[in-house]
C-alpha cells in the first residue's frame, strides 16, 4: 500500500509530527515560516490523505478539490474552526477535527491575566517606568480598579468560559454572571452564576469576557449599541475571535471612555489592527497567543495527529466537528 501523505501547513511542535512519522506516513511540513497563500496550500495538499492546518489557513471547497479524491481529514490545529468551510467538507465526505480541551486551562489563564493586566494598568505602568518617568511615589499614580466582589460577565459558558469563571470566583472572589443561547444549569450552579440576556449582562458586568465561537450570529456581537449599554467603568476581554467585536466601534468607545478599557488577544482583521487602536492607552493587545505555552502547543500537535491517525486507520476521530 502506498504511504499515506500528510500535508502540514506550517512548522508546529514536533510531538504530533513524531506520531505521524511513527505510523509510517509521508509527512510534508511547509518549510516557509509564514501563512501560506491559497495557491501554495493547493500545491501542498495535492494528493494528500490528510491536511494539518492552522486557524490562519482558509480551507474552502476549492482547496479540498485541489487535494484530489484521497483527502479524508482536515485536522485543524486550534479549537476554533471558523477558517474551515465545514459544509463543503461534509459534502465531500471529508472529516474536520479540532483541538478542544487541551487548551482550555491555558486560554483561561491568559484571559485571567488580561483581566488583571488591564484593570491594574500594568502595561501602561511598565511603559512609563521604562521611559524613566517614575520620579516619585504618588497617591494618584496609575489608579486602577479592584476586581473583588465585582461581576464578571461570561459570554459563552463553555469550557474556556467555565475555566475562567472558576479562577475568577475562587481566585479573585468575583461574582459570576453569564449569557448564552441556552441556559447552562450546571454552570449556574457551580459558579452561583445568574443568567442574563446579553443586553442586561452588559449593563450589569464590571468585566465582560467573550468565549463564543465565531459564527454569523456572533459576528459583531459587541458593537456601538452594546458599548452604550456597558458601564463606563467596565472592561472588555477578548480571547475568542476578533470579529465578535466591531473593532471600529470599540476604538470609538475607548476614545469616548464609554468603557474603561479592553484587553484583546484577537483582532477583527488579524493580523491588521484597526486605525487608532494602538494610540489608545486603555487597551492591552497581544498577538493571538492565549494558547501559546510549550505544554499546550505540544498537546495540540499530538491531538491533531491523533485525529489524523484515527481517520486514516478507519476509526472515528476523537475530536470531530462534523
Ligand atoms: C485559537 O485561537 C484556537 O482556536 O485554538
Amino acid at each position: 500500500m502506498a504511504k499515506a501523505k500528510i500535508f502540514v501547513t506550517r512548522k508546529i511542535p514536533n510531538s504530533g509530527i513524531k506520531l505521524l512519522k511513527q505510523k509510517g506516513y509521508q509527512v510534508k511540513v511547509s518549510n516557509v515560516d509564514r501563512v501560506l497563500t491559497k495557491s501554495e496550500i493547493k500545491k501542498g495538499i495535492k494528493g494528500a490523505d490528510a491536511i494539518l492546518c492552522l486557524l490562519t489557513d482558509d480551507i474552502d471547497g476549492d482547496i479540498m478539490d485541489a487535494a484530489g479524491p484521497k483527502l479524508k481529514i482536515i485536522a485543524n490545529y486550534a479549537v476554533g474552526y471558523n477558517n474551515i468551510d465545514v459544509a463543503a467538507a461534509k459534502k465531500r465526505k471529508i472529516l474536520v477535527t479540532n483541538t478542544p480541551g487541551v487548551l482550555t486551562d491555558t486560554v483561561a489563564e491568559f484571559a485571567f491575566s488580561l483581566m488583571l493586566t488591564i484593570s491594574k494598568r500594568i502595561v501602561e505602568a511598565d511603559t512609563f517606568t521604562r521611559q524613566k518617568k517614575y520620579e516619585d511615589w504618588a497617591p494618584m499614580l496609575f489608579l486602577g480598579s479592584d476586581l473583588k466582589n465585582k461581576t464578571l460577565g461570561i459570554v459563552g459558558p463553555g469550557r474556556i468560559g467555565s475555566a475562567l469563571a472558576e479562577r475568577a470566583m475562587r481566585g479573585l472572589r468575583m461574582n459570576i454572571a453569564y449569557t448564552a443561547t441556552k441556559k447552562n444549569e450546571q454552570f449556574a450552579k457551580k459558579f452561583k452564576a445568574k443568567y442574563f440576556n446579553l443586553n442586561n449582562l452588559l449593563k450589569k458586568a464590571d468585566v465582560v469576557s467573550l468565549h463564543v465561537p465565531l459564527l454569523p450570529s456572533t459576528k459583531h456581537l459587541i458593537s456601538t449599541k452594546q458599548f452604550k449599554l456597558m458601564k463606563n467603568s467596565a472592561y472588555l476581554i477578548n480571547t475568542s475571535r476578533g470579529p465578535v467585536i466591531n473593532e471600529r466601534a470599540l476604538v470609538k468607545a475607548l476614545k469616548n471612555q464609554e468603557i474603561r478599557g479592553a484587553a484583546l488577544d484577537v483582532f477583527e482583521f488579524e493580523p491588521k489592527l484597526t486605525a487608532g487602536l494602538t494610540n489608545l492607552r486603555n487597551v492591552v493587545i497581544t498577538p493571538h497567543i492565549a494558547s501559546a505555552t510549550e505544554e499546550t502547543r505540544s498537546k495540540m500537535s499530538e491531538m491533531a495527529a491523533l485525529n489524523i491517525i484515527a481517520v486514516l486507520s478507519k476509526k472515528s476521530p476523537p475530536n470531530p466537528v462534523n
